[in-house]
């Protein structure tokens, strides 16, 4: 049995939305290599295990065992974020899993997420590689949208809104996601992407 298989790195890189060019650069070794690697016709000199690890964020028995998805979702897959906001002051708390937060001297509750309801659709649209947002949803100083937010696994794209602004706003796609919206009335909407 091989030590390192060709789909463990052909995985690591691609969640690292590398291309077999940059992890070589990056390597400091010929791109061919790479492509070698991972179609198992030739595998990574022992000497370069540490190296290649360290490229792709992970430790060596990660890129052996090629158990870093469980590690990695364990510690951050920011579409498992969580979200907590202060009912008194409105700040805005975003965690990569759940913890204990408190605001203004009390503990906050995790925000749970909604059932879909018309009131509060999230309407997504993909112009030139961007999501477009919006939603008809009132921004009265009482009732309105406090935040949108888009979660893919690893990175986290948030804006905050206020009061007598527009719904919208506009998202880099970075793959699957999902998309969050925040009415400060009735409480955490999403939709996937
Ligand atoms: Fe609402």
């Amino acid at each position: 049995m091989s030590y390192v298989t060709g789909k463990i790195i052909k995985e690591l890189r691609e969640r690292k939305n590398m291309t077999q060019k940059q992890l070589s650069d990056k390597m400091q070794i010929s791109d061919k290599t790479i492509s070698k690697w991972e179609t198992e016709r030739g595998l990574p000199d022992i000497g370069l295990i540490e190296n290649l690890a360290k490229c792709l964020d992970v430790s060596v028995a990660e890129l052996l065992t090629g158990e870093y998805a469980v590690n990695s979702n364990r510690s951050a897959n920011m579409r498992k974020a969580k979200f907590y906001v202060c009912p008194i002051c409105g700040n805005v708390i975003q965690s990569t899993g759940e913890g204990t937060f408190s605001c203004c001297g009390i503990t906050l509750p995790v925000l749970q997420v909604e059932e879909d309801d018309q009131r509060h659709e999230i309407q997504v649209e993909l112009i030139d590689h961007e999501y477009y947002v919006h939603m008809n949803h009132a921004m009265s100083k009482e009732h309105y949208i406090s935040f949108l937010a888009y979660a893919t696994s690893d990175r986290m794209q948030f804006v905050k809104l206020y009061p007598e602004q527009n719904v919208e706003c506009w998202f880099t796609k970075r793959g699957h996601g999902t998309i969050y919206a925040y009415c400060n009335q009735h409480g955490l909407y999403r939709v996937n992407v």
